[in-house]
C-alpha cells in the first residue's frame, strides 16, 4: 500500500522546475504544429497541390465490361476548344495506355479508375498527385507549360510488381498533336 501512493504522488505544488518544463514543451508543439500547418497552406497555395475533392464512385470490378473506361476510350481525347481528357486505367502492374500524349498550353482533364487496389498518379516535374482508389474515380486538372516527357511512375506500393508499373506523359505543340479523327478514338503515345 505504501508503495503504491509512494509512485503516484505528485510533484510538491510550487514545483518551478516542473512546471518551466511543462511550458517548454506546450511552446514546443504548438510551434511545431503552426509549422506543418504553414507548410500545408505554403504548398497548396504556391504550387497549386491540393487534394482531388471530387467523390465519384465506380464499380472497379466491371471496367472491362464497357462504360468509360473501355479499351476505345483509353487515351486521350480533344474537345472542340482544344482542351484535353484523358482516361486512364490503373492496374497491376500498368497503366492502361503507358504512354499519355497531352497538349501544351491547354487545360488536361485526368480521369482515372483502378481494376484492382490502391495505385499512385503522379506526374513528374508537375503538381499532378493523386491517389486511384477502387471504387472512385479520380480526377485532376492541370495545364502543362511546354512540350517535353514526364514520367509516371505509380507512387503507392501496390504488390509484387510495383516498381516496375510506370508510364511517361509527352506534352506536344497543339498543331502536332497527333489526331484520330476518322476512327473517332482516344489517342496515345503507347508502343
Ligand atoms: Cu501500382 Cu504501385
Amino acid at each position: 500500500m505504501a508503495e503504491i501512493s509512494g509512485t503516484a504522488k505528485l510533484p510538491p505544488s510550487g514545483d518551478k522546475h516542473g512546471e518551466a518544463g511543462e511550458r517548454l514543451w506546450v511552446i514546443f508543439v504548438t510551434a511545431v504544429i503552426v509549422l506543418l500547418v504553414a507548410m500545408v497552406v505554403y504548398t497548396s497555395v504556391h504550387w497549386g497541390f491540393h487534394p482531388p475533392s471530387q467523390v465519384e464512385t465506380i464499380d472497379s470490378t466491371s471496367l472491362h465490361k464497357g462504360g468509360e473506361f473501355s479499351e476505345a476510350n483509353l487515351g486521350t481525347v480533344i474537345a472542340p476548344d482544344g482542351s484535353a481528357l484523358v482516361r486512364v486505367v490503373a492496374q497491376q502492374y500498368a497503366f492502361i495506355p503507358n504512354c499519355l500524349v497531352v497538349p501544351a498550353g491547354k487545360p488536361v482533364t485526368f480521369r482515372l479508375a483502378s481494376a484492382d487496389v490502391v495505385h499512385g498518379f503522379i506526374v513528374q516535374g508537375t503538381n499532378v498527385n493523386a491517389m486511384v482508389v477502387p471504387g472512385y474515380v479520380t480526377t485532376v486538372r492541370t495545364t502543362f507549360r511546354d512540350p517535353g516527357e514526364h514520367l509516371m511512375p505509380c507512387h503507392e506500393f501496390c504488390g509484387i510488381g510495383h516498381q516496375a508499373m510506370w508510364a511517361r506523359v509527352r506534352v506536344v505543340e497543339p498543331s502536332s498533336f497527333p489526331t484520330d479523327a476518322a476512327k473517332q478514338k482516344a489517342v496515345n503515345c503507347a508502343s
